[in-house]
């Protein structure tokens, strides 16, 4: 199958979890990759395997949050596949904490990785967007671009411990429903994802890994209470967490051409949880 055939698609934190199921479905759909994660490891591994299945991919390793990463990230996908035509901004990790104990610096975090990269790679965007939907207009060409935003249930809903988590996932909704009213004029359809429980290193019960991410000089735990995993376990009406490809199929629909005339919404992937 080829739907996403030449479609140029960038995936940040593609390394590992969601975002690397979310790289090698749309690169089995055809679409070449700029694959992306924190770490060069994971995401170079990524790209390799999409060009030993005989798809294109390059890696543009590094932290969204940084400064310059977003025309590093814009300009590969233009300057060494020459193209843009899918934006899925996945990269981002949990840093917990009740109110009273969040620091500025781990809230400031949570914005930086959630809201902040996501604003600048799509800014970064934006000309050459506008360029090319020019050109295509000119030539009577309805050419549709796709902008897929990662949120959250937590996002939409709150979640105790993750205030500054929460309110950077759900401030991307409102950024995801004012590019879709910008970027209409220029046919890219602008949605979001919030994903419930997946099964990913984010999501394992804390007590069984030691994982961290290494993020700007700290090492930070990631996984969650056992306790709470059952109890989310327990609510979700089809009876388990998902799996990374099942939310990467999510994503996947907002890609195609199915969903032309699909914008400015936010679709829920919690096997039916609501809350
Ligand atoms: N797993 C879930 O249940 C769940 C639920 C809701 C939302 N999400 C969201 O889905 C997205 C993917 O999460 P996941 O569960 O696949 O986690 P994951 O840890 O398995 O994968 C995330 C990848 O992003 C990379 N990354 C993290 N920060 C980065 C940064 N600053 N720059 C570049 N890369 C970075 C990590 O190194 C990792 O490889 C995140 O935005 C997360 O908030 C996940």
């Amino acid at each position: 199958m080829s739907n996403l055939a030449g479609k140029v698609a960038l995936v940040s934190g593609s390394g590992r979890g969601i975002g690397r199921a979310i790289a090698l479905k749309l690169a089995r759909h055809g679409a070449k990759l700029v694959v992306n994660d924190l770490d060069a490891g994971p995401g170079d591994a990524v790209a390799q395997e999409i060009r030993a299945a005989g798809g294109e991919a390059v890696a543009v390793n590094g932290d969204v949050a940084e400064p310059g990463f977003a025309d590093r990230f814009v300009g590969a996908a233009l300057e060494r596949l020459g193209g843009l035509d899918i934006i899925v901004n996945n990269a981002g990790y949990t840093w917990d904490a009740t109110i009273q104990k969040t620091s500025d610096e781990q809230f400031q975090a949570m914005l930086d990785v959630h809201l902040v990269a996501p604003f600048r790679i799509l800014r970064a965007a934006a000309e050459p967007i506008r360029v090319l939907a020019k050109q295509e207009a000119a030539e009577g060409r309805e050419v549709f671009r796709k902008v897929v935003n990662i949120s959250s249930l937590a996002g939409l809903y709150g979640n105790p411990g993750q205030v500054g988590y929460s309110a950077a996932k759900a401030a991307v909704v409102g950024a995801t429903r004012t590019l879709c009213k910008e970027w209409g004029r220029y046919k890219v359809n602008v949605n979001c994802v919030a994903f419930g429980l997946i099964q990913t290193r984010l999501t394992q019960a804390i007590e069984e890994t030691q994982a961290t991410i290494d993020v700007a000089g700290r090492a930070i735990r990631v996984g969650i209470q056992p306790k709470l995993l059952q109890t989310i376990d327990r609510m979700v009406p089809l009876g388990r967490a998902g799996t990374p490809e099942e939310a990467a199929d999510a994503v996947y629909l907002f890609c195609t051409p199915e969903s032309n005339y699909i914008s400015g919404q936010v679709v829920t992937v919690g096997g039916g949880l609501l809350m």
